[in-house]
């Protein structure tokens, strides 16, 4: 699949978020080394801080369903630039794709920008810290 028809994809997942209070859609696809497609979107809730966003649900589900190895994040939102993961994502995202892996970065007009996982957050904590 191409750059495009993922973040086509990701459009498509946005429509699937629940966003009561944002009113924000977000849409992730995660795509496995074996070329599975996981879509996620943003999960609110009434107690607000507990919305879960869209790269999150995307990774949380394929661990769910024993999928471990990813080579491609995709992530789109209404934003003014390519939207860019916030804080709590890029440490989960950390923790579960290597370095080098693309993270695409997309808004619903066009604006497309690639990244890394390790450009998103440098010198991120991760499992390997845990193991002195
Ligand atoms: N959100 C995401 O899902 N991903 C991002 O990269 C940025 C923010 C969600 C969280 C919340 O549901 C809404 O967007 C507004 O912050």
């Amino acid at each position: 699949m191409t750059d495009l028809e993922l973040i086509e994809l990701a459009k498509k997942a946005s429509h699937f978020a629940y966003i009561p209070y944002s009113k924000f859609p977000v849409g992730a696809v995660l795509v496995t080394d074996n070329d599975e497609i996981i879509l996620g979107c943003n999960v609110e809730n009434a107690s607000y801080g507990l919305a879960n966003c869209a790269e999150r649900t995307a990774i949380f589900k394929a661990i769910s369903e024993g999928k471990r190895n990813f080579k491609k994040l995709v992530v789109i939102g209404d934003t003014e630039g390519p939207i860019s993961p916030c804080g709590a994502c890029r440490q989960v995202i950390s923790e579960f794709c290597h370095g080098d892996m693309p993270v695409i970065m997309a808004n619903m007009n066009g604006a497309i920008k690639e990244t890394t996982v390790r450009e998103l957050l440098p010198w991120a904590f991760t499992p390997m810290d845990l193991e002195k």
